[in-house]
């Protein structure tokens, strides 16, 4: 095994040919059947390893192997911090940004994932619960999860037995968990509406489990509250903002933290910030408290009436906008001191040319996606800005998945 690949599995050469072989380590030596996929990529269906690799470790949790939730638990941690870093390099090495400096990432740590998505589907007699298996639709009965929060990783046993009541055999749903300092809120994504009796159930659990709030969906419908015991607030900084059932959290505080940090240190002292995709106000309220006046622009209805409740006598301005249909432009930009952006894993490309043609001096770009960011960063840098450094913070603990926050300054010309 020579390297691991960009979603995590480890990379062999056979006869001078790719063979992907999903939980093996760099020098791992291994025996496995090797498949050609649809698309002619050659993998190996499982292996039995002959001899670890040196960076190999014993992965903690039993559930590593089979549940699609980890790759990477075999890894240990500084080659895998190194691999993280290395994702980000690379997607910036395609886009000829490969002189940025990239720091080391600010480490996930065990037992802080406070978001998750679990799938639960009816049996006879029970229900599976857990996380898909790697590329499948097979639900895994996860029995532990080391990196959730011990309050969610609890919540399973009990929601176990509860959606036993619930759920008919082969009947699926999916179950969106958070947990904001141990005030747990469930949305449960059902195909139909709860009947009279799994709405009794289910009101009878979230006093049972202690959980502050559950709200139940079919498809695109808003969410419907089931039971409500308990308010649902996140904090950012020193302002407290009601969540809406389903809104964009990042997944774990200390990331949050991190992210916030790294935004404020560029953005604190600007006295006009353009804010995009702002979401429930994770930097924006922060942001106005430390005394900016931010406009502050997001898609989502709930989440910026939600923001615009929260931010009370804060120098806010919010504005309901679809950005990727109608980004904010050139003009509109240049009245800003910085413009930060938090775009989802699509990217903001329409955004970053309105950016690019702005006379803005500085941009703080923060990404769950390494490949559209680096996309987006050469558009900025075609259009005369400077990416001067790159932070990368993880917050999904041994997954593919890395987030970013990328400064932008314009260059001597600009
Ligand atoms: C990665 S989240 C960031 C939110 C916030 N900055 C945070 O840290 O919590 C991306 C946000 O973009 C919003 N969004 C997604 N597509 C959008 C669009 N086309 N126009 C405007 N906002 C959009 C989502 O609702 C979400 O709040």
């Amino acid at each position: 095994m020579t390297d691991v690949a960009g979603l995590g599995d480890g990379v062999a050469t056979v006869d001078g040919q790719t063979v992907f072989v999903p939980f093996a380590a760099p020098g791992d030596r291994v025996r496995a059947e090797v498949v050609a996929g649809r698309d002619g990529t050659l993998r190996a269906t499982g292996f039995e390893l002959l001899e670890p690799g040196p960076h190999r470790v014993v992965a903690p949790c039993r559930h590593f192997g089979t549940c699609g939730g980890c790759a990477l638990q075999h890894l240990e941690p500084a080659f895998y911090a190194g691999w993280k870093r290395g994702i980000v390099e690379t997607a910036l090495r395609r886009h000829d940004l490969a002189d940025v400096p990239v720091d080391d990432p600010v480490p996930a740590v065990l037992g802080s994932r406070r978001r998750a998505r679990f799938t639960a589907v009816g049996r006879t007699g029970g229900v599976v619960l857990g996380f898909n298996a790697a590329a499948s639709h097979t639900v895994v009965d996860v029995l532990e999860c080391p990196i959730l929060t011990p309050r969610l990783e609890a919540i399973l046993p009990p929601l176990r037995t509860l959606l036993a009541d619930v759920l008919v055999p082969g009947e699926r749903l999916s179950i969106e968990a958070l947990d904001l300092a141990g005030t747990l809120d469930l949305l449960f994504l059902g195909r139909t509406e709860p009947g009279v009796a799994a709405r009794a159930a289910l009101a009878a659990f979230a006093t049972s489990a202690d959980v502050a709030r559950i709200s139940w969906s079919v498809g695109d419908s808003p969410p419907e509250p089931v039971a409500l015991r308990a308010p649902v607030r996140a904090r950012f900084g020193s302002v407290a903002v009601e969540v809406p059932p389903g809104a964009f959290l990042q997944p774990t505080e200390a990331g949050e933290a991190a992210l916030r940090h790294l935004v404020l240190a560029e953005a604190g002292t600007a006295a006009r910030v353009v804010e995009l995709f702002a979401g429930l106000g994770t930097f924006t309220l922060p942001l106005a408290a430390a005394g900016a006046r931010v406009r502050a622009v997001e898609g989502s209805p709930e989440a910026i009436a939600a923001l615009r409740s929260a931010a009370g006598r804060l120098r806010v301005e919010t504005e309901l906008r679809d950005l990727a249909r109608s980004p904010v432009r050139a003009e509109e930009l240049s009245t800003a001191d910085v413009v930060v952006l938090d775009p989802p894993r699509a990217g903001a490309l329409a955004q970053a040319a309105e950016i690019a043609a702005s006379s803005v001096r500085c941009c703080v770009y923060v990404s769950c996606n390494p490949a559209t960011f680096a996309r987006d960063a050469r558009r900025l840098a075609d259009g005369g800005w400077r990416l001067l450094r790159v932070m990368p913070v993880d917050q999904f603990l041994w997954s593919p998945h890395v987030e970013l926050v990328g400064v932008f300054d314009r260059g001597g010309g600009g």
